[in-house]
């Protein structure tokens, strides 16, 4: 595969997004406006037939794909391509109807009723024949069109099911994990606890909401039973849109969601050519500022940039103005499309995309904003400033296939995170993986290093930091690599939670982190409090190369143990007052450092600068208010600042007002272009 997202360099960024012309098959002047109104902004992809099963089949073997051929030939006559989707993220009527075993049941073993989307159960085999029925004539019918881009597998996959189909499917899975032994099951599952225990793997259910859920490992194992079943879904939809189109140059693609916990995106990531997201801040909103959900987002963006590490990614949906389905749905201000436009460029997306280009007239999705309002025409701000989104593009051409080679990684797993939500202890409210993991990334940001995103399970090398907040689950693997990368020269900063848990959810033995760690951070984690929000305590920095101030602890606090570590802070209160809470151990080459509290990411600031110069990572010199990224390859490399703020920031001596950014292309050759990005 190579680096460039659709398989080739297409020698242009994608701008475009969902365009649902079966709405409007008996509007043709609207049709043909549309076309008119695409080139005007500047979009050169559509993205088709995400849900258009109902209109394809109307009625069980009567497919109409004609209207779509025509819509695609009258695109690409006008160079836009197209994205085709497969339509399984929603089913007509006479499906469900007839077959009723396609629709999902849930966590109460209630089955749904018609309607809606999203809800198809993954393990039924009439919903497999019928897919495969309507994905081979789908491919037979434009999979050879000159327009097609790429395959769009289903929308954003979600979701459980937990019907008798899907039961079976799961004793399956199990029986392929554990060998066939249902004893060592019961060993790795901790079943000779509340008479849980299995003497077969026929007794085995999944955990219904009114059924065994007491069993973290049987909990943890359906959903990753659950994203084994999506994966296995989506490549059967990739093999038989290969297959029936045999054109095996067309990369796949499916669209992900921000911070979505249902899948494993990692497992998922592996059948697919090209990842994609659907992106959603939350602008404007009443608990934090602008420069912080633009932060989060750029999180979010690398999240995505690590699941198919050394390759762009794609920006596949995002509104032009305003959602439907938040709980204030407020108006994006002025500039601050163009500027989120421009961070996912900035962070490694070769595509702007949205939903959608033109609003419906009706149902549910009536007043989520598009390119193109009820009023029709191009005369409205959001237009204008999609329009002005294609341009900069245009001018950006060149980043297409340029990457960002990161020296600093930031862990994040999801079934970390499962079994941290999924188990007891600790307190209901205040776990917060993500966030914790959002907070480290963001100040590395704030600090000048665009730091990845990755898992344990992926390769460490070329990078000289890897954070690994509340890394509760740890695999023995996992252990022995981090081992060898600080062995080896590598610097990693450890926290409070560190492995507890192997990945069946059996504690460790021996003290925290386990699996060998507490060796290498030379500490051992004896307990562990649970603060209430009006506790108090801090965390007092009594090595001054790592800062002065006190920083404020809450939530978390770890009573550890000193074996042959360094401290570096102590508690200031409680029995555990003057006991070591920030600590570090050289190992090997490298270092390993143990932060024992959570504590605001903003006081850590001061440590983290020094443990980027110990690790030798160059932070770049920028503002606070600035977000800066950068993407380069042989040629040329791009240097990019928005300025998030609320002030005006001078870079580069360009004076920038908020939202304004400013874009530096220096080329091998010592030239330097300057593009700024105004309001
Ligand atoms: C996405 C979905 C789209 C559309 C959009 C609205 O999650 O894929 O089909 O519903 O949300 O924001």
């Amino acid at each position: 595969m190579s680096k460039y997202i659709f398989g080739r360099p297409i020698g242009k960024l994608i701008h475009g997004g969902d365009y649902n012309p079966e709405q409007w098959l008996d509007r043709p002047d609207i049709l043909k406006a549309d076309i008119e109104l695409m080139k005007k902004a500047g979009i050169n992809e559509a993205t088709l037939g995400v849900f258009s099963w109902s209109v394809y089949e109307p009625r069980e073997g009567e497919f109409h794909f004609e209207w779509l051929k025509e819509v695609m030939d009258r695109l690409y006559e006008n160079e836009i391509y197209s994205i085709v989707a497969t339509p399984s993220g929603a089913r007509p009527a006479w499906m469900d109807l007839k077959y009723p075993e396609v629709m999902r049941v849930d966590g109460m073993g209630i089955r749904n009723r018609h309607g809606m989307r999203h809800n198809h159960c993954l393990s039924s085999e009439v919903f497999r024949e019928k897919i495969g029925i309507i994905d081979r004539k789908l491919a037979e019918s434009i999979g050879s069109h000159p327009g097609l881009l790429m395959w769009h597998i289903s929308n954003e996959f979600g979701g459980e099911c937990f019907c008798d189909n899907c039961k079976n499917r799961f004793r399956e899975y199990l029986r392929v994990k554990f060998n066939n032994d249902i004893e060592e099951l019961n060993r790795q599952w901790w079943t000779t606890f509340w008479s849980a225990r299995y003497e077969s793997f026929d007794e085995i259910e999944p955990p219904y909401d009114n059924g065994q859920r007491a069993v973290m490992g049987l909990n943890l194992e359906w959903k990753r039973f659950t994203t084994w079943n999506f994966a296995d879904f989506a490549a059967f939809e990739i093999d038989t849109v290969r297959k029936y189109s045999g054109r095996y140059d067309i990369p796949v693609t499916t669209n992900m969601m921000k911070q979505y916990d249902g899948i494993d995106y990692r497992v998922l990531a592996k059948q697919i050519d090209t990842i994609s997201w659907d992106s959603y801040p939350e602008f404007h909103n009443d608990r934090e500022s602008y420069a912080d959900t633009m932060r989060e987002s750029a999180f979010d963006h690398a999240l995505m940039r690590g699941l198919k590490r050394g390759q762009p990614f794609m920006l596949m949906e995002s509104t032009p103005g305003v959602v439907n389905w938040m709980e204030y749905n407020k108006l994006r201000r002025p500039g601050v499309h163009i500027q989120f436009s421009l961070q996912a460029l900035a962070s490694g997306s070769d595509t702007v995309q949205y939903f959608q280009f033109r609003k419906s007239r009706g149902s549910a999705e009536q007043f989520h904003g598009g390119v193109v309002d009820h009023v029709g025409t191009d005369d409205t701000r959001v237009f204008r400033e999609v329009a002005r989104t294609g341009a900069m593009m245009k001018e950006l051409s060149d980043i297409e296939g340029t990457l960002w080679n990161a020296k600093a990684a930031v862990l994040f797993d999801w079934d970390n995170w499962w079994a941290i939500e999924g188990t007891g202890g600790f307190a209901k409210t205040t776990r917060n993986y993500p966030q914790t993991c959002i907070g480290y990334w963001k100040m590395l940001s704030e600090l000048g290093v665009e730091a990845d995103v990755i898992s344990a399970e992926d390769p460490f090398d070329g990078y000289s930091l890897i954070i690994a907040p509340m890394m509760f689950l740890l695999r023995e693997e996992a252990a022995d690599k981090i081992k060898e990368y600080v062995s080896c020269g590598g610097t990693i900063l450890g926290t409070y939670m560190m492995g507890y848990i192997n990945e069946n959810c059996l504690c460790h033995l021996g003290g925290f982190p386990g699996a060998g760690l507490s060796d290498v951070f030379g500490i051992i984690s004896e307990e562990i409090d649970t603060l209430y929000p009006t506790d108090t305590n801090a965390i007092r920095i009594t090595d001054d190369r790592f800062g002065k101030s006190d920083w404020t602890v809450k939530d978390y606090a770890e009573v550890i143990k000193v074996k042959d570590a360094n401290i570096i802070g102590v508690y200031t209160q409680d029995y555990y007052r003057d006991l070591a809470a920030l600590t570090y151990k050289e190992y090997g080459k490298g270092v390993a450092y143990y932060q024992a509290a959570r504590c605001n990411p903003e006081d850590i600031r001061e440590f983290l600068g020094a443990v980027l110069d110990a690790a030798g990572i160059e932070a770049k010199d920028v503002p606070k208010g600035i977000e800066y990224h950068r993407r380069r390859d042989d040629e040329k490399s791009y240097d990019f600042y928005l300025n998030i703020s609320d002030d005006t920031i001078t870079i580069e001596g360009c004076e920038l007002a908020p939202k304004e950014s400013l874009v530096v292309r220096t080329g091998a050759d010592g030239s330097v272009r300057h593009m700024r990005v105004t309001v």
